[in-house]
């Protein structure tokens, strides 16, 4: 009997007509022979090269995520020879991977893409599922927290060095609770020119409004203060509200997304932003006044850069 390589299996079995009845017709970034090997190693293909039905979704929504990223990345390709970005909080790293594999494959542009993760044993895992899949040269992972990745990026003394080391595009999916703040943090402070993150278990306003509820705080939004359930369910919309507006206020465009349907997980909010300036005034007013008519703020407020931390101060002043 003879003994097929996983390509040659891959080659037997995705004839054009089987592509056809996975995509839709639809034309895919990552498709399953090309890709073969990638969707091997994030499991969602079978050792003979075929998919497994519970895979199949997964398979349409890791291509509609980078389908979305690719506008953006595509503009900032044509203005960084290299572009750098980072992955805040990478786990498994899955976008990651297949952005490696679009820069590679499809896009044919160079990039250093980075992961970090607080987890030794994701960073290892990924280390060595890079060298498998031949991406060593596109992306690496480091063990380190976003903060003190922050720390470190602040510790660089000459400003040429600093800028040519910046990440022009920061990434976070599902970095738990405030970490999705550490990485937007960070983005502001490096000035990143694009920002994708997917919020996570947000606490930080819950906990605010908790306290507020123990204190019989009384204001328009009394029932979801009090209420534990609603008060949950309505603090990660709000916390998103506030984010996408100290983002617009530290001067980017941002849009928000369903990335996943919402059948397959509720943290299905995709946050997309480009910077257009150094700040913009009225987001930061808007910002104020939502947080007076909410009762609380959230943290993210204190870690503005610039312009942006400053006018925020001086409305803030004003009222
Ligand atoms: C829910 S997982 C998401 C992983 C991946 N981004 C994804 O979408 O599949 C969250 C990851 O964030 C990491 N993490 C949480 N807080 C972090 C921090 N402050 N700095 C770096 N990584 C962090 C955790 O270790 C975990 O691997």
């Amino acid at each position: 009997m003879t003994h097929l390589t996983f390509r040659q299996k891959a080659e037997k079995h995705w004839t054009p007509e089987r592509i056809r009845k996975l995509t839709g017709g639809k034309s895919y970034l990552i498709d399953p022979l090309s890709g073969a090997e990638l969707l091997r190693s994030l499991g969602l293909l079978n050792a003979d090269a075929s998919m497994p039905a519970d895979a199949v979704r997964k398979y349409a929504q890791i291509n509609h995520m980078v389908a979305l990223m690719q506008p953006p990345l595509s503009q900032l390709s044509e203005r960084f020879p290299v572009l750098r970005i980072l992955d805040c909080g990478c786990g498994n790293s899955y976008l990651t991977f297949l952005l490696a594999w679009c820069f590679k494959n499809v896009w044919k542009k160079k990039v250093v893409l980075t992961g970090i993760d607080t987890r030794a044993d994701v960073i290892a895992k990924s280390t060595a599922r890079a060298h498998e899949l031949g991406l060593e040269d596109y992306l690496s992972f480091e063990q380190i927290s976003v903060q003190d990745y922050q720390k470190r990026r602040d510790e660089i003394a000459d400003p040429e060095a600093r800028k040519a080391s910046r990440n022009h595009v920061i990434v976070g999916l599902h970095a738990c609770d405030t970490a999705t703040d550490d990485a937007l943090a960070l983005a502001f402070s490096e000035k990143s020119d694009a920002i994708a993150v997917a919020p996570c278990c947000q606490a930080e306003l819950a906990n605010r409004w908790r306290k507020l509820s123990a204190e019989h705080f009384k204001n328009a939004f009394s029932v979801l203060i009090q209420s534990p359930e609603l008060r949950r369910d309505s603090c990660s919309t709000f916390t998103d509200a506030l984010r996408v507006l100290l983002m617009r206020g530290q001067g980017y465009e941002v849009t928000t997304t369903e990335f996943v349907p919402s059948a397959h997980t509720p943290k299905n909010r995709l946050i997309l932003a480009q910077r257009r300036g150094n700040y913009f005034e009225p987001a930061l007013h808007e910002y104020l006044q939502m947080r007076t008519a909410l009762g609380a703020g959230i943290g993210l407020e204190a870690r503005l850069s610039g312009e942006a931390s400053e006018i925020l101060q001086r409305l803030s002043a004003l009222e």
